[in-house]
């Protein structure tokens, strides 16, 4: 009797164990299947820097609706958390798995090189959007979708002329700048930072009083700002250059805690990029005189080169999303409650 009963419990173990062998298999089976599912969409990684800005999560949920699976793709989203390397990281992986396209926006214009030549030799088009790279060989990325930040640079660099004229005898007005840079390498910062370069060369009365890297952040550009505040006093300032509009927040969060007017009928003029709703808000205030427009509703023009090099045609090498400029005079409180951004 007890040998039954050890016999009838070893034949009840035995079939817990093959039943456990059996789920994990089908568990497998399933993964296979999605895998299977997924081979049927057309796979799109997509590497950000990072999400150091309104503008950058905007970019983001542009691409994410741009590429649904109700449309045909699979689209696996990476933030590099602000740092080349984990984008290399990230494009390896992409490499690895197989995509059928990568979306790269670049944190910094150079060190692309090796891992774009990895990407075409798996075969793999590479679209740069955004920012673009400085790269040996152009023939190391398909297209390029993004900003022309020169021409941006150039409308700031426009408006001020327009400001700051010579009176009527030809004296030239004081321009005393402070210049907040973006993240230093990146194409955003060089194209905004160039123009202003130019218009310093090109203007013997524009001078820059303090300057410094508030890396697109808010944070950062407050303690830029705050630092200036310290070099120079406040009436020998003119100009703020800000190259996003979270620095533009964080140099006005500065002048505030500091107690300092800026904006129309103040002495201090602060310029802005990329034209995100709180930045429109405050031109709209007076307190930021221009913005220029960096677009980041990019998602549609990816969209519609991915779809020209599926359907086997050639995707022009370049395209410049569209970008304009406020001041107060362009704006009003249902222009803005209507943008995405
Ligand atoms: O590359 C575009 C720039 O990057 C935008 O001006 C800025 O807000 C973002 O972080």
């Amino acid at each position: 009797m007890y040998n039954v009963k050890k016999l009838l419990s070893l034949i009840l173990m035995l079939s817990i164990t093959i039943l456990i062998v059996a789920c994990n298999n089908t568990t497998e089976m399933i993964d296979d299947q999605s895998y299977d599912d997924d081979n049927n969409l057309i796979v799109v990684g997509f590497s950000q820097p990072g999400a150091e800005s309104a503008w950058r999560v905007a970019l983001t949920d542009s691409v994410k609706e741009a590429f649904t699976e109700e449309k045909g793709y699979k689209l696996i989203y990476k933030d590099g958390q602000s740092k080349q390397d984990n984008q290399i990281r990230d494009i390896r992986t992409f490499i690895q798995q197989g995509v059928d396209y990568i979306i790269l926006s670049p944190i910094v214009e150079t060190g692309w090189d090796t891992v774009l030549e990895e990407a075409k030799e798996a075969d793999i088009p590479v679209i740069i959007c955004d920012r673009d790279v400085m790269v040996s060989n152009e023939a190391l990325y398909t297209a390029f979708v993004g900003s022309n930040f020169a021409a941006e640079g150039k409308k700031a660099i426009t408006y001020m002329e327009n400001k700051y004229k010579p009176d009527a005898e030809g004296n030239l007005p004081r321009v005393n700048i402070v210049h907040i840079q973006g993240t230093m390498g990146s194409s955003a910062q060089i194209g905004r930072s160039k123009a202003l370069e130019k218009g310093l060369e090109e203007h013997e009365n524009w001078k820059v009083v303090a300057e410094g890297s508030g890396d697109f952040t808010k944070a950062k550009a407050k303690e830029i700002m705050k630092n200036a505040l310290q070099q120079v006093h406040s009436s020998e300032i003119d100009v703020i250059y800000c190259e996003n509009d979270e620095e533009a927040l964080g140099a006005i969060a500065a002048l505030d805690e500091a107690g300092i007017p800026h904006g129309d009928g103040t002495g201090i003029t602060i310029i802005s990029f990329d034209a995100t709703t709180s930045a429109l808000k405050l031109c709209m205030e007076g307190k930021i005189s221009l913005v220029v427009e960096c677009n980041p509703l990019q998602g549609n023009y990816l969209y519609n080169m991915i779809s020209l090099l599926e359907e086997g045609e050639a995707a022009p090498k370049l395209t410049y999303v569209d970008e304009g400029q406020f001041t107060k005079d362009d704006l009003t409180e249902e222009f803005i409650d209507e943008r995405k951004y």
